[in-house]
């Protein structure tokens, strides 16, 4: 049974699970795949080399997809940052009208996205952050709790005091994002007061994603214990897969004397990384992963993973409701208690 909240409503999908930008798994064929299960499916922007680039893939996925489908943008420090209003303008030119922002001081694209009347989900950790993406004017908050894939951020709140924080200061809806692969964490998500989930990782250990099978048989086989925090110290936190070359980050990261970026940099180095995701070496570089890698068993078809999802949160909110019993007050005390005569 298709769900009712904000976030299918202004969207116009059918199940309130959007598949979250992945840099180098964020195709086509992925986010078609995840649209036409219905839930949300986003192409990564910076996942293509160019702005004319990235119309290509828009093009392509609007022939694998009729319902609605986004574009993730992704705003992070470099030293040579990315035509990112570039990407924007192609991003309005093509008619996508629904846009997952992150990163660092998004205000500049959110406007140019805001003025074209594109529907923002901008992701962030923490409450603060939040506030200010209310201010530029975003439709949704996408809380991204400690447990994520990737930028965990540096206050390391996880997501049980996250939702309910937001839930209790945002004026505008959110969804849940980080940890969730299944219909229980959907409903859950719901109780805390989200519109819905998104999901990073359990969407790359899928049929469609395009990866090496053998990364997706890694994240099988791994426990929530197999991720590493590697780049505390220079306050760009990313939570990755605990592989040979990660856990050799954080060794570099905690000894190094130095306090250099450089002595750690060719650990991370994103290049490497992507290579992982096409030759199935899984040590070849770092790569990203959340611990709900401990919570994925399967390699299903986006189609009856987003079918599972729909079910199981059904039958989870169902079973919850029948805890309720009785049709009276919760004010009438029950029989034998204080007040009967
Ligand atoms: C391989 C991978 C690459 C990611 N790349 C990006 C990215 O480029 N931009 C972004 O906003 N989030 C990125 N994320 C984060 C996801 O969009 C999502 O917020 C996160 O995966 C949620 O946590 P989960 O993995 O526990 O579901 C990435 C996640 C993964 C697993």
């Amino acid at each position: 049974m298709p769900f009712n909240t904000a976030l299918t409503r202004q969207l116009g999908i059918k199940i309130p699970v959007v598949q979250g930008g992945m840099q180098w798994v964020g195709y086509a064929e992925l986010a078609s795949a995840v649209s036409n299960a219905g839930g949300l499916g986003i192409l990564t922007a910076l996942t293509q080399p160019t702005p004319e680039d990235l119309r290509k893939e828009i093009r392509k996925c609007r022939t694998m997809t009729k319902p609605p489908f986004a574009v993730n943008l992704t705003l992070l420090p470099a030293l040579v940052p990315p035509d990112y209003h570039a990407y924007a303008r192609v991003v309005i030119d093509e008619g996508i009208h629904i846009v997952e922002t992150a990163g660092n001081s998004p205000g500049p694209v959110i406007k140019q996205l805001k003025a074209a009347k594109c529907t923002i989900l901008h992701k962030c950790t923490t409450i603060r952050h939040a506030q200010s993406a209310i201010n530029l004017g975003v439709d949704f908050l996408s809380i991204d709790g400690f447990e994520c894939a990737g930028h965990v951020g540096e206050s390391d709140i996880t997501n049980f005091i996250l939702l309910s924080r937001a839930r209790q200061s945002l004026s505008v809806p959110f969804i849940a994002s980080g940890g969730f692969a299944d219909g229980q964490g959907l409903a859950a998500a719901l109780s805390l007061g989200a519109e819905g989930i998104n999901m990073g990782t359990r969407f790359m250990c899928t049929i469609e994603a395009p990866i090496h099978q053998k990364v997706k048989e890694a994240i099988i086989y791994a426990q929530e214990t197999d991720t590493e925090l590697v780049l505390r110290r220079w306050k760009n936190t990313s939570r990755l897969f605990a592989n040979k070359v990660a856990k050799e980050a954080v060794k570099v990261e905690r000894e190094s004397t130095s306090g250099k970026f450089e002595d750690v940099a060719p650990y991370v180095s994103g290049k490497r990384g992507r290579e992982v995701f096409i030759n199935g070496d899984v040590d070849y570089g770092v790569w990203t992963a959340g611990q709900v890698i401990g919570l994925i068993h399967d390699i299903p078809s986006c189609k009856e993973l987003v079918e599972r999802i729909e079910m199981e949160a059904e039958e989870t909110i169902k079973k919850a409701g029948s805890l309720i019993v009785g049709g009276g007050s919760s004010a009438d005390p029950p029989p034998g208690e204080v007040g009967e005569k």
